[in-house]
C-alpha cells in the first residue's frame, strides 16, 4: 500500500489545535470547533511547543483528561506554548494544567463535582462568559480543583465546591474553565467556546461545506492529474460522498466498484445503482458475488469466523473486479493508479496516524481492503467528521436516502443471523428488516435513532399459535439504539404504538417468525450488533 498521502492542510489554514490529554474529550471538542465553522486538529499532549507552533495555529485548546495533575506520569504540556502569544483555552484538566504551569495552585481538595452544577459569575464582565446568565448550569467532572489563580488572572466564576471555576488573562489571551463547555448539558457551553474562537482568536466562520469541497477538489486534481481512479462503494455515506467528491474533481476518470455479497438489505443494490449512480452520473460496475459468499459461509456459525470469511471473499471479489477494470483501462491506454477510500478523521485519530501513517481500520471498511494493493490512496474525507461528510454530501447532491443512511456493518446481514447464513434465512431477515425500516421512517424516527439492527435468532425456536395451528418459529429481535459515535449507546425508547405495528406486521407476513422481541440493553455491557 502506498503510504504517501496528502493530509496536511494548506499552509494558509491556521488550525485550532486541540491538545489531547488522553480521554475522549478531545474529539468532542474538535467537533464543536468545527460546528463553529473553524478548522480543528487533534494533537497529542507530548508534542513539543516548537512542533505545535510549526502548524501555525490560530488558537490552542487544552482538553480535559482522566488524570489528576498529581499522578505520576500524568499528561502535561510543553509550558513554552503559554509564552507564544497564541490564544489558549484550558478546559477541566487543561484548566488545571494552565493554572499550575503559570504559578497558580491546584489542590487535592477531596471534594468532587460530577454532572450538572451551578456556576456563578464573580465579575461584572468576562470575555468567555459574555452576557450569559449570572447563574448557569455547567457540566463538571473533576476531583482536583484550582485553589489560586496565577498572577495576572481574574477569577470569573465559582461554584459551591470550587471557588476558582473559571479565570482569564485578557492581555495574554489565556482563558480557562473547570467545566466542560463541549458537553451538550452545559447550558452556554457552545457559546463560550465560540467566544473564545471568534472574539479572542479572531477566527471567521470560513470552514464550510462549500469551502471544503473547493479545497478538496483542487487537491484531488493535483494528486490525480489525468490518471484513472477506482473506488469501492459500499452504499454507505462515507464511500458515497468520497466518490462524489472525486467525481466532482475528475469526472469520468473515476469508476466505482460495488460488490453485492448477497448479504444486503432489501433495495440496497438498487439504491446504489439507480438512486446514486444514475442520478449523480457516476460510473458504477456492480458485481453479483452472492454465490461465492454464501458458499463460503455454508455451515459457519461463529461470528468472527463469519467476519473473516466475508472479509476474505470481499477482497477476492474486489480484486477480480479491479483486475477486469485494469485490463479494460490498459486496452484504452489509460492506467489506474489511484484508489479512493472514505477514511474519516476519527479513524485517523483512533489509529494514531494523525499525520500520515496509513492505518486503515479493517473493521470499518467494506470488509477490509487488501494490504498489497498497488495503488496510491485518495482520501478526501481524512480531515472530516461524519456530520461534515453529510453536509458535503448534501451540497454535492448525493441523494438524501444515502446521506442520512444509518450505519450498516460491512458484513451486512451475515452477522445479523445468529446461526448459519442461508438464502432462506436471508429472505426472512430481509423481509422483517424492510418492515422495521418502513415503520421507523413512517414514524419520523430515522434521524432520532442511530441505527436499528434487526436480528434473526435462527438457532432459536419457540412455540406460537398462528392462524389455526401451533407454530414453532423463530424470534426476530429489534435493536434500536441512540448514540453519538457507536462507542457507547442506549436503547431507544420507541413508542409502544410503533413497536406494536412492527410486531403485528412481521408476525402476520414474515414466514417462520412467530415472535418479535425488543433489546433493552445499553452499550456497554452489550454491543450494538448481536454478533
Ligand atoms: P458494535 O456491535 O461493536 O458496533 O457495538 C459498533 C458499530 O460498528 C458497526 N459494526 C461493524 N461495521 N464491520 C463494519 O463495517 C463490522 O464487522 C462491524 N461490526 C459492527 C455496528 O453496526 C455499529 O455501528
Amino acid at each position: 500500500m502506498n503510504n504517501e498521502r496528502n493530509t496536511e492542510r494548506a499552509a494558509t489554514v491556521h488550525p485550532v489545535l486541540v491538545v489531547d490529554m488522553g480521554a475522549q474529550y478531545a474529539q468532542l471538542i474538535a467537533r464543536r470547533v468545527r460546528e463553529a465553522h473553524a478548522y480543528s486538529e487533534i494533537v497529542p499532549h507530548s508534542m513539543s511547543a516548537t512542533e505545535m507552533l510549526a502548524k501555525k495555529p490560530a488558537a490552542i485548546i487544552l482538553s480535559g483528561g482522566p488524570a489528576s495533575v498529581y499522578e505520576e506520569g500524568a499528561p502535561g504540556v510543553d509550558p513554552q506554548i503559554f509564552d507564544a502569544g497564541i490564544p489558549i483555552f484550558g478546559i477541566c484538566y487543561g484548566f488545571q494544567l494552565m493554572a499550575r504551569a503559570l504559578g497558580g495552585t491546584v489542590g487535592r481538595t477531596g471534594t468532587r463535582e460530577y454532572g450538572h452544577t451551578t456556576a456563578r459569575a464573580t465579575e461584572t464582565s468576562s470575555v468567555i462568559l459574555g452576557d450569559d446568565a449570572d447563574e448557569q448550569t455547567v457540566w463538571m467532572s473533576h476531583g482536583d480543583a484550582v485553589e489560586t489563580a496565577p498572577d495576572g488572572f481574574v477569577v470569573t466564576a465559582s461554584t459551591d465546591e470550587t471557588p476558582v471555576a473559571a479565570f482569564e488573562n485578557v492581555e495574554r489571551g489565556l482563558y480557562g474553565v473547570q467545566w466542560h463547555p463541549e458537553v451538550h448539558h452545559c447550558q452556554f457551553g457552545q457559546a463560550q467556546l465560540e467566544r473564545f474562537l471568534h472574539q479572542v482568536a479572531g477566527l471567521t466562520r470560513n470552514w464550510t461545506a462549500s469551502s471544503i469541497i473547493d479545497d478538496q477538489v483542487a487537491r484531488i486534481r493535483e494528486q490525480v492529474g489525468d490518471a484513472r481512479v477506482i473506488c469501492g462503494l459500499s452504499g454507505g455515506v462515507d464511500s458515497s460522498v468520497a466518490a462524489a467528491l472525486v467525481h466532482r474533481a475528475v469526472g469520468d476518470q473515476l469508476t466505482c466498484i460495488f460488490v453485492d455479497h448477497g448479504l444486503l438489505r432489501a433495495g440496497e443494490r438498487e439504491q446504489v445503482e439507480r438512486d446514486y449512480a444514475e442520478s449523480m452520473g457516476i460510473r458504477v460496475v456492480s458485481v453479483d458475488e452472492s454465490d461465492r459468499f454464501l458458499n463460503a459461509l455454508q455451515g459457519v456459525c461463529e461470528p468472527e469466523t463469519k467476519r473473516k470469511i466475508i472479509g476474505r471473499e470481499f477482497i477476492r471479489s474486489f480484486e477480480a473486479a479491479q483486475r477486469a477494470l485494469v485490463e479494460e483501462a490498459g486496452r484504452d491506454g489509460g492506467e489506474i493508479k489511484f484508489l479512493v477510500q472514505g477514511t474519516l478523521y476519527p479513524d485517523v485519530v483512533e489509529s494514531g496516524g494523525g499525520d500520515g501513517a496509513a492505518n486503515i481500520k479493517s473493521h470499518h471498511n467494506v470488509g477490509g481492503l487488501p494490504e498489497d494493493l498497488e495503488f496510491e490512496l485518495v482520501e478526501p474525507l481524512r480531515a472530516l467528521f461524519k456530520d461534515e461528510v453529510r453536509q458535503i454530501g448534501l451540497e454535492l447532491g448525493v441523494p438524501e436516502s444515502i446521506v442520512w443512511r444509518q450505519p450498516f456493518p460491512g458484513p451486512g446481514l451475515g452477522i445479523r443471523i445468529i446461526g448459519e447464513v442461508t438464502r432462506q434465512r436471508l429472505e426472512i431477515l430481509r423481509a422483517a428488516d424492510l418492515i422495521v425500516r418502513e415503520e421507523l421512517t413512517a414514524a419520523g424516527l430515522d434521524r432520532e435513532i442511530w441505527q436499528c439492527p434487526v436480528v434473526l435468532l435462527a438457532d432459536v425456536r419457540s412455540v406460537g399459535v398462528q392462524g389455526d395451528g401451533r407454530t414453532y418459529g423463530h424470534p426476530i429481535v429489534l435493536r434500536p439504539v441512540s448514540s453519538e459515535d457507536a462507542m457507547t449507546a442506549d436503547w431507544s425508547r420507541v413508542s409502544f404504538d410503533v413497536l406494536a405495528r412492527i410486531s403485528n406486521r412481521i408476525t402476520n407476513s414474515v414466514e417462520d417468525v412467530n415472535r418479535v422481541v425488543l433489546d433493552i440493553t445499553s452499550k456497554p455491557p452489550a454491543t450494538i450488533e448481536w454478533e
